[in-house]
């Protein structure tokens, strides 16, 4: 009796798994991946283990993801279909934009942010990260002595992009960064997410690669904005 027993339920649980097979698992998109903060955190995604999809322009220099074994989903972020193929078929862990708008205006965060919105909706991605900057929307208030000047119509179009997200419904995180350290500049190892948006400090962008992975790992990371600080770091004197 206990034979046919274990047998039925070793049954029953062979059955169960070919009728509900689990969810691939595609990793995580990365958005702004040939850049130079994108690159970084492809870098760290890959040295944690995840797989790694870069979305990329058909005309991006790859060269900053060379050799890291990652898949590639070509397109524009500004063309809403472009987003939408990236995620079609596919089931990632999460998104990261760590995208800057270069030559294209500013509208270019919040047309972008809702593409990907839209697409990660529709295909049920449970987490975004974006990679904000400090002084977005109204934490600019936050910050009078800084003297942002044509940043700051930046700012408010990556404060619109914010909204976007959380607005969304989606669980998301937002890392802001104040001044980024020259590209290139190697990890400290010291810097961390704030909950304090009254901080703005200077930080590099390999440490945000980590951070953005640690952030991945912690369901604690969501549904917040976290300002990244590196204490070890020089900060500009005319932003304090
Ligand atoms: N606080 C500071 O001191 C400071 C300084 C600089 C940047 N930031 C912020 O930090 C973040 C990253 O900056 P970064 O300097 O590392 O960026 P970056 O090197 O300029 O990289 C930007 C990325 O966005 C991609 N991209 C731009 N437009 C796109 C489009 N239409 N479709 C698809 N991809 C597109 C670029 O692709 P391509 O390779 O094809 O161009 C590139 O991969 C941004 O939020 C930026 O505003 C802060």
């Amino acid at each position: 009796m206990k034979l046919l027993r274990t047998l039925l339920l070793a049954t029953w649980t062979a059955v169960a798994a070919l009728a509900s097979p689990a969810r691939a698992d595609d990793g995580v998109l990365v958005f702004g991946a040939s850049g130079q903060l994108g690159s970084e955190v492809v870098r760290a995604l890959v040295a944690a283990g995840y797989p790694v999809t870069a979305f990329v322009r058909p005309g991006s220099d790859r060269s900053r993801l060379a050799g890291l074994g990652i898949d590639f989903a070509t397109g524009d972020m500004l063309v809403a279909d472009d987003v939408r193929a990236a995620f079609a078929g596919r089931h990632y862990t999460a998104v990261v934009d760590a995208s800057a708008r270069g030559r294209a205006g500013n509208e270019f965060y919040p047309v972008a942010m809702g593409h990907i919105v839209a697409a990660a909706k529709a295909s049920g991605t449970p987490r975004i990260i974006l990679h904000g900057s400090v002084g977005a929307g109204d934490n600019i208030r936050l910050f009078p002595q800084a003297p942002f000047g044509p940043m700051t119509a930046t700012l408010a179009a990556k404060g619109e992009a914010e909204r976007l997200l959380r607005e969304s419904g989606l669980p998301y995180a937002i890392i802001r960064n104040g001044i980024l350290a020259p590209a290139g500049t190697p990890a400290t190892g010291q810097a961390k997410l704030s909950p304090d948006e009254r901080l703005m400090r200077t930080v590099t962008r390999a440490d945000l690669g980590r951070l953005t992975v640690e952030c991945l790992r912690d369901a604690g990371c969501l549904g917040k904005t976290w300002h990244a600080v590196d204490e070890s770091l020089p900060f500009p004197e005319r932003y304090r």
